[in-house]
C-alpha cells in the first residue's frame, strides 16, 4: 500500500473539460468511495489513476512518485471492472 495524491487533476475530451481540478489525498490504509451522478467523471478519474486515460493537467502521485507518464503496468495498481462476471470454480 501507499498514499495516493491528486493535485489539480483535469481531463479534457477535445475542448470539453469534464474534470475541472480534482484534489484528493488518500493515506496508506484509507478507504475512499467515489459517489456522483452518471456522467460526472468517476470512471474517467479512475482510468486516469490506472493509466488507461491520459491526464490533461495536474499531477497524480503514488507515494512520492509522480505517475502521470508511467505505463499502467508500472503503476502496481489493480482494478476490477463493474461488469466483471465471477465464475465459480
Ligand atoms: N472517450 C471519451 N470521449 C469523450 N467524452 C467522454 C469520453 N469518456 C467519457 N466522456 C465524457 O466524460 C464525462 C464523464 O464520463 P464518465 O464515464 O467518467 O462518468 P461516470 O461518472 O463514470 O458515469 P457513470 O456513473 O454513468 O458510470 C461524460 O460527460 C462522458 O460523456
Ligand atoms: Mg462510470
Amino acid at each position: 500500500m501507499a498514499s495516493l495524491t491528486l493535485n489539480n487533476v483535469k481531463k479534457r475530451f477535445g475542448h470539453i473539460e469534464v474534470l475541472k481540478g480534482i484534489d484528493i489525498a488518500i493515506d496508506d490504509g484509507d478507504f475512499l468511495v467515489l459517489v456522483g451522478p452518471s456522467g460526472c467523471g468517476k470512471s474517467t478519474l479512475l482510468n486516469m489513476i490506472a493509466g488507461l486515460d491520459s491526464i490533461s493537467d495536474g499531477q497524480v502521485s503514488i507515494g512520492d512518485v509522480v505517475i502521470n507518464d508511467l505505463h499502467p503496468a508500472d503503476r502496481d495498481i489493480a482494478w476490477c471492472f463493474s461488469h466483471t462476471r465471477c465464475i465459480p470454480t
